[in-house]
């Protein structure tokens, strides 16, 4: 969300209400409760839609779009028949560890223009604990583990 304010993106979130003010401030322009509103009655002709989801929420995705639009999910599979029914393109997306763009997020960070915002950190002996917290979602920002006397013993 904090890249495509960043790219000059009119943003639209979807998130709980407890989130709201959060999620107002790291740059989203409009706030959709998904508990309480179906976000396909609200926005509609889209270029962009990134999914986060999957399942139901990806499939009721493809109709917020506007044709020529682009939906990117990182949590479901794409329907390529859907996707072409409706003049729109779909795409699973992986991230990949890249030093150039983590260089290029460094200085955005130090810039001031986006913000790591982390909501827990666990030492590494902890990853078993962090990684089912991250599963059950919902988290405010990233989760850490910390590697006490650093990496070299790792690389
Ligand atoms: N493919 C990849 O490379 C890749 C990379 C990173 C993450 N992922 C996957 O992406 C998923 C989410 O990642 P994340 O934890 O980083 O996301 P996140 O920060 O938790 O963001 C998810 C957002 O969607 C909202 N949301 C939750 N349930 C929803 C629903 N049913 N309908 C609409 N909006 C809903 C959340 O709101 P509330 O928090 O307010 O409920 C939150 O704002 C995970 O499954 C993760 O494994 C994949």
């Amino acid at each position: 969300m904090q890249f495509a304010h960043w790219c000059g993106a009119h943003v639209l979130a979807t998130a709980a209400t407890k989130h709201r003010e959060f999620v107002l401030d790291l740059g989203a322009h409009e706030i959709i409760d998904y508990t309480t509103q179906r976000f396909e009655d609200v926005v509609h002709d889209v270029d962009v839609v990134l999914d986060l989801i999957g399942g139901d929420t990806l499939t009721r995705s493809w109709g917020v779009l506007q044709p020529g639009g682009i939906l990117i999910t990182l949590a479901g599979t794409i329907d390529r028949s859907e996707a072409s029914r409706r003049r729109v393109r779909g795409v699973r997306f992986t991230v990949k560890p890249s030093r150039t763009d983590l260089a290029a997020i460094a200085r955005l960070i130090d810039a001031g223009t986006i913000r790591a915002i982390v909501s827990d950190v666990f030492p590494l002996a902890g990853a078993q604990k962090a990684f089912r917290q991250g599963l059950k979602g919902h988290n405010r920002g990233k989760i850490v583990l910390r590697v006490d006397g650093g990496l070299s013993g790792l690389v």
